[in-house]
């Protein structure tokens, strides 16, 4: 068959491409071959569409579930090369962020684009440090949670119920409605964290100090007790600064993609961003930290490391804080974090779990079957420790990186809602299951007695005081 050659869609990127800036694809059903644009790197779903074997046909589609090879956006936020270990948030690397800067400027970076300047700074410290308060209702709130709730369930409900106490934050497309969402998002889901963790404990929720710097105060609404006024140690308020600056933001991660996915639908930036909150609550994505202290325990003292590698090796185990989807080199993060480490170490009190994991990272990195994997410690594999240190209960892990990477979710929902290319996030599907099937009345349908029924009743929790 003659072949017969066609141009993508005109309209998808200012018109068909010549040259070498394409992608030449033939049908072998039909044996026609499609010129498809290539733009940075991609060519385009909707490209895909006129591939057809009849004018009635739907159109050739791609399937990529888990979309491990999709760029579903135009990002100008975050850059990493996972080859090279490099993580830029608006090519601003984040060594010299970590470094210098803090994770308040750092937020401002994300979602206005670039550094502030010093009264721009300042007056975006003073706004989110004025806003740290919630609504008492909001503490009446919390108090209906069971003395158990996991606190990262607390803060979900506690960040989509901000929704209903700012409603003209509907108003998405109103600039001063948007920076007020941003301000009051990053500045309550501390307060919320603390609360959390607060009614876990049986302890009173701790109002926010407004003459503490942020880490500072989430600290104060931590731990304070009796005191007048509570003043963290300041190697410790440092080392979480620059853990949030850390864990700001990363790119199209799943919770990431969940704030835009759900924001896409036009939604308030409160219920886009508890999205995120809920996306981050699995432990494939927020819980890999908790795992590695398991794990450390589990190996209780160096002596026992070499015989878990063989088990690692073996595939009996995991180890936990190690690898990573993207970074196929060391996870910068983790090396900042290791820089961290020392100064916690000395304001706290010794940790042997601190060793085994330092012993337990040289031998991992001098055996060939990690290297020649590309396994490396991630950010996860430090992280947990320090918060461990800090006093700061496994629960709480996810809550903790959800207040940075708050100011990361927030950034990305901004963006989206400015993209021209925005449209509400639909994907498609490869149908599987029956069709044009007849209706069949109840008493006439066969089938065994027995289906799937609902689960046996487990055991009730005790309640408090019970
Ligand atoms: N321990 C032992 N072997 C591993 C590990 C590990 N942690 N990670 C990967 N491998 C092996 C894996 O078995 C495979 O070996 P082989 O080729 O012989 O089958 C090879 O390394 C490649 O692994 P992969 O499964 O293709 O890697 P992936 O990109 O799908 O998985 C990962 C990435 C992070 C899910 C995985 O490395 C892992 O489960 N790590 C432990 C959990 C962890 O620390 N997660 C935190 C990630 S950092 C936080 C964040 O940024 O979200």
């Amino acid at each position: 068959m003659a072949t017969e050659q066609q141009t993508g869609d005109a309209a998808t990127d200012g018109g068909p491409t010549t040259g070498s800036e394409s992608l030449t694809v033939t049908d072998n059903r039909t044996g026609q071959s499609y010129e498809l644009p290539i733009t940075d790197g991609t060519v385009r779903g909707m490209d895909l569409r006129q591939i057809k074997v009849s004018e009635d046909d739907f159109g050739l589609m791609s399937y990529d579930p888990a979309f491990t090879n999709t760029a579903a956006c135009r990002s100008a936020i975050t850059d990493i090369d996972g080859e090279r270990g490099i993580l830029q948030h608006r090519g601003y690397p984040i060594e010299q962020l970590c470094e210098r800067s803090s994770f308040l400027e750092v937020a401002y970076l994300l979602i206005f684009g670039e550094l502030p300047t010093g009264p721009q700074l300042d007056r975006w410290v003073y706004d989110i440090t004025h806003h740290t308060f919630v609504h008492e209702d909001i503490k009446q709130f919390f108090e209906g949670f069971r003395y158990d709730a996991h606190p990262m369930g607390m803060l979900l409900a506690g960040v989509g119920a901000l929704s209903t106490f700012y409603p003209d934050a509907k108003q998405i497309g109103d600039p001063e409605e948007r920076y007020m969402a941003a301000v009051r998002l990053i500045a309550k889901v501390p307060t919320l964290a603390a609360f959390s963790y607060r009614h876990n404990m049986g302890l009173p929720y701790v109002y926010p100090d407004n003459d503490l710097a942020f880490a500072e105060n989430f600290l104060s609404m931590m731990f304070k007790k009796t005191e007048a006024k509570y003043n963290p140690d300041p190697r410790l308020a440092r080392a979480l600064d620059v853990l949030f600056i850390l864990h700001a933001d990363h790119e199209q991660n799943c919770s990431t993609s969940a704030v835009r996915g759900v924001g896409s639908s036009g939604v308030d930036p409160y219920s886009a961003v508890a999205a995120g909150v809920a996306a981050l609550y699995g432990p494939l994505h927020g819980g890999a930290n908790e795992a590695v202290l398991g794990m450390l325990r589990r190996i209780e003292s160096v002596d026992n490391i070499p015989g878990f590698l063989e088990r690692v090796k073996n595939r009996e185990e995991k180890l936990m804080g190690f690898g990573h989807r993207v970074y196929k080199n060391y996870d910068p993060r983790a090396r900042i974090i290791q820089q961290h480490m020392d100064e916690v170490f000395e304001a706290t009190e010794y940790n042997s779990l601190v060793e085994i994991a330092r012993e337990l990272e040289k031998q991992a990195l001098d055996d060939e079957y990690f290297t020649s994997r590309k396994l490396y410690p991630n950010v996860d594999f430090y992280s947990g420790i320090i918060y461990e240190a800090l006093e700061i209960p496994p629960g709480m892990f996810t809550v903790i990186f959800a207040i940075p990477r708050t100011a990361g979710w927030v950034a990305q929902w901004m963006e989206m809602n400015d993209d021209l290319e925005k449209k509400i996030s639909r994907p498609r599907q490869i149908y599987t299951g029956h069709r044009d099937r007849d209706y069949v009345p109840v008493v006439e349908r066969e089938g065994p007695e027995k289906i799937v029924g609902p689960p046996a009743r487990r055991p009730k929790r005790p309640r408090r005081g019970a």
